[in-house]
């Protein structure tokens, strides 16, 4: 049995076939075509924090796939009362197929999956990402794909932008970047550094850290970032926004990018604080393909989990 609760629990051949499931099953969605691999399996999915996009694409993926979903948060569960994490995970995956959680630390979904009859998927923690990155990848490949037609391709040896805080998404990048073979141009304010240890690389030659912004995007394939304060974080907010002024993702860091660059942000977005409205709302941001991607990776990473590669 696979967890998903790093970016690295899969290998580089896991991602090369998960992409090009992906790509099939996206397809069979916009032909209306049934896919219902999944029939009668039922997810589970526990938040801990809010979402949107996480909670409808999972929630319609798995619906999609022939399956169900069950929906708990912290509020209206004993998660919320105390009921041990381990307890849950006794209990909640005798009944039902497939788990995933958005919660705070990552030890927490680490408790969760050591006890955990089923296949646990990271839906975001404080270090970890990984299904958004998916998605990203697949934004990426599908935007820009490689002359082989094979999915790393269009990956290896690309360089990304990372403009804004060291955070859980900055910190997926880095573990894609190492197992992929790509480099992450990294800036972020003093203070909100990322760290090898916490992003669990092996060491830093997969990224490189700039002082100036501008600097990282220069002939960036791709210029990413991310709010200035993350769920959980909220008590930082006033010093988070004196510190992050100049990580503002903007059309002069877009100009020194390659003339073909992407933007992309997981979202939500503030428009004015990391990006501004002409970059996320212009024609070099794929934010809505992006978002949209997130259900097509994860049916492909569900259907993976359970049942392994299909021909
Ligand atoms: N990008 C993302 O995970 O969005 P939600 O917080 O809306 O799920
Ligand atoms: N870094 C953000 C991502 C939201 C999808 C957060 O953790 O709040």
């Amino acid at each position: 049995m696979k967890h998903y609760l790093q970016f690295k629990d899969l290998s580089a051949d896991d991602y090369a076939y998960l992409l090009a499931r992906a790509a099939l099953i996206k397809k069979k969605f916009k032909a209306y075509e049934k896919h219902h691999t999944l029939a009668d399996r039922t997810l589970a999915m526990i938040f801990e924090k809010a979402s949107t996009r996480t909670r409808v694409s999972f929630e319609a993926g798995m619906y999609q796939l022939g399956g169900s979903v069950v929906h708990l948060t912290t509020g209206d569960s004993q998660l919320g009362r105390a009921e041990p994490i381990e307890d849950s995970a006794r209990v909640i995956s005798r009944m039902t197929d497939l788990v995933m959680i958005r919660t705070f630390e990552q030890t927490k979904i680490e408790a969760f999956a050591s006890c955990s009859r089923v296949p646990v998927i990271n839906g975001l923690t404080n270090e970890f990402h990984p299904c958004q990155i998916l998605a990203d990848l697949f934004t990426l490949v599908e935007h820009r794909p490689a002359a082989s037609g094979q999915p790393l391709d269009a990956i290896q040896g690309k360089v990304v932008a990372w403009v804004g805080d060291g955070n859980n998404m900055a910190n997926t990048w880095l573990q894609a970047a190492e197992l992929l073979g790509f480099t992450v141009h990294i800036s972020t304010p003093r203070g909100y550094e990322v760290q090898a240890s916490t992003a669990c690389v092996s060491d830093t030659s997969c990224y490189k850290v700039f002082s100036n912004p501008l600097d990282a995007c220069r002939g960036a394939d791709l210029v990413t970032t991310d709010v200035w304060t993350s769920m959980g974080y909220e008590a930082e907010n006033e010093a988070r926004r004196a510190a992050f002024a100049n990580w503002r993702v903007n059309t002069d860091m877009m100009a020194v990018a390659q003339p073909d660059a992407l933007f992309m942000h997981c979202l939500p977005a503030h428009r004015g604080e990391e990006v501004t409205a002409e970059v996320i709302d212009g024609p070099q941001s794929v934010v809505w393909d992006e978002a949209e991607n997130r259900m097509h990776v994860q049916k492909a990473l569900m259907e993976y989990l359970l049942l392994g590669q299909q021909a």
